[in-house]
């Protein structure tokens, strides 16, 4: 699907508007639940300190209801100041119709190059050599959460690895809890499976099959034992009955289930409820087999637009997102790793300090968001959703599906 261009003149200053002493900037995101508002609340108040004026346009719903809003925006002629992505490929095609601000100058000055944590996440803002977007944080999808409430309550111990969490599942079954929370939109039961590839088959089988999109791998005997594990992660969470990932989270908050596959920014709801990581509740990256984590995460993109003060409104929005400042008060809220290396993350807590741990021994692997196309995605989002809804679909079938998604993957 390609962009054409959209003709910006006057139709970008209608969405947004400036004073004498302050520029209005509406950014849009998705980040509606507790800890996301809390995070988010950071970066509006720092843009705010500079004498500009955040405009909130929080979008609710998960990042696959927000996004088709944002680019039809975009290419519509009626774009925001800024607006959130994932690190990748997302906003590759509107980079390349020439609708989005190069920031290479705000980079340059602010040297992102030498502080940046992981390069490959500016290689992924990076087109023809400029840079079209300020990355804000490291995610990882590669994380299981435990209700230490939960085992207890089954009496059995807090499983040490995705293996463990498999065996309890019936003592949490007959205490009425259900074993793994997964939330019912398409992307989370997609984490579900790349967690349980990257986790249980390792990175050298992950980027077989995601960056060298080898469809003979897809349909081997080491993905055969990725989708039986799928089939268990299926059963296990029979009864989850919600929407939403947050909703799934606090399933496992209130000791409703017992464990959860999400990325970290599911801390940022531990937090808002005051559960301890270590005593509350329990994490294991790479599901206690793999410790890896990927470079999830998100980064802010400014649509181009034809008014000088908008757009220095923009370069100071995305220098302020990268400010050391702005990066701690903002990822300890959100869970999230900080962009640069140069920020002391103090008060992590213990869950933070493994995935530190890990990023500085560089285990680090490329997300899919950064791997595959958005339409490739999308193709698995659908295959996800209908085996979990299908009982019918056996791991083989889906396997085979899979398999032929690989083999056309961009
Ligand atoms: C991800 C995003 C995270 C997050 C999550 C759930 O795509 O990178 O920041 O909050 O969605 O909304």
């Amino acid at each position: 699907m390609k962009f054409t261009k959209t003709l910006l003149a006057g139709s970008a200053a209608i969405a947004l508007s400036t004073s004498a002493f302050a520029t209005d900037l509406e950014v849009t995101h998705w980040w509606t639940s507790g800890g996301e508002a809390a995070a988010v609340g950071e970066f509006a108040k720092a843009f705010d300190a500079t004498g500009n004026k955040w405009v909130d346009g929080a979008i609710a719903g998960s990042g696959g209801t927000a996004r088709p809003i944002m680019i039809s925006r975009i290419t519509g002629g009626d774009p925001m100041g800024a607006t959130q992505f994932n690190h990748g490929r997302q906003a590759e095609e509107l980079v390349e119709a020439g609708l989005m601000k190069d920031l290479t100058a705000v980079a340059e000055a602010g040297k992102w190059k030498d502080v940046i944590n992981e390069i490959g996440l500016l290689d992924s803002c990076t087109i023809d050599g400029k840079i079209y977007c300020a990355p804000v944080n490291i995610h990882s999808w590669q994380w299981l959460w435990l209700s230490n409430k939960a085992f207890a309550d089954a009496g059995v111990a807090v499983p040490a690895n995705w293996n463990e969490l498999v065996a309890a599942a019936p003592k949490l079954r007959e205490k009425g809890m259900v074993p793994l929370a997964v939330g019912g939109q398409p992307w989370q039961t997609t984490g579900v499976f790349n967690v349980l590839m990257s986790g249980l088959g390792g990175k050298d089988l992950y980027l077989k099959v995601y960056d060298a999109k080898d469809a003979e791998v897809a349909g081997g005997a080491d993905v055969a034992k990725i989708f039986s594990a799928l089939n268990d992660a299926r059963e296990m969470s029979r009864g989850s009955n919600v929407q939403d990932w947050n909703q799934a989270t606090n399933m496992v908050i209130t000791g409703k289930a017992g464990g959860q596959i999400m990325g970290d920014w599911a801390q940022g709801e531990f937090q808002i409820a005051e559960q301890v990581a270590g005593t509350d509740y329990s994490c294991l990256p790479g599901l206690g087999v793999n410790e890896l984590l990927s470079t999830n995460g998100d980064a802010f993109y400014f649509p181009k637009v034809d008014n000088a003060e908008i757009s220095a409104a923009q370069d100071k929005l995305a220098e302020v997102l990268f400010a050391p400042t702005t990066q701690v008060a903002f990822n300890l809220k959100k869970g999230s790793l900080p962009i640069r290396k140069d920020v002391d993350l103090a008060a992590a807590n213990d869950c933070m300090k493994k995935g530190l741990a890990i990023l500085a021994k560089g285990g680090l692997v490329k997300s899919t968001d950064q791997l595959i196309s958005p339409d490739t995605a999308t193709q698995i989002d659908d295959l996800m959703t209908q085996f979990f809804s299908d009982e019918s679909i056996t791991p083989e079938d889906a396997q085979k599906r899979f398999a032929g998604i690989i083999k056309s993957a961009d």
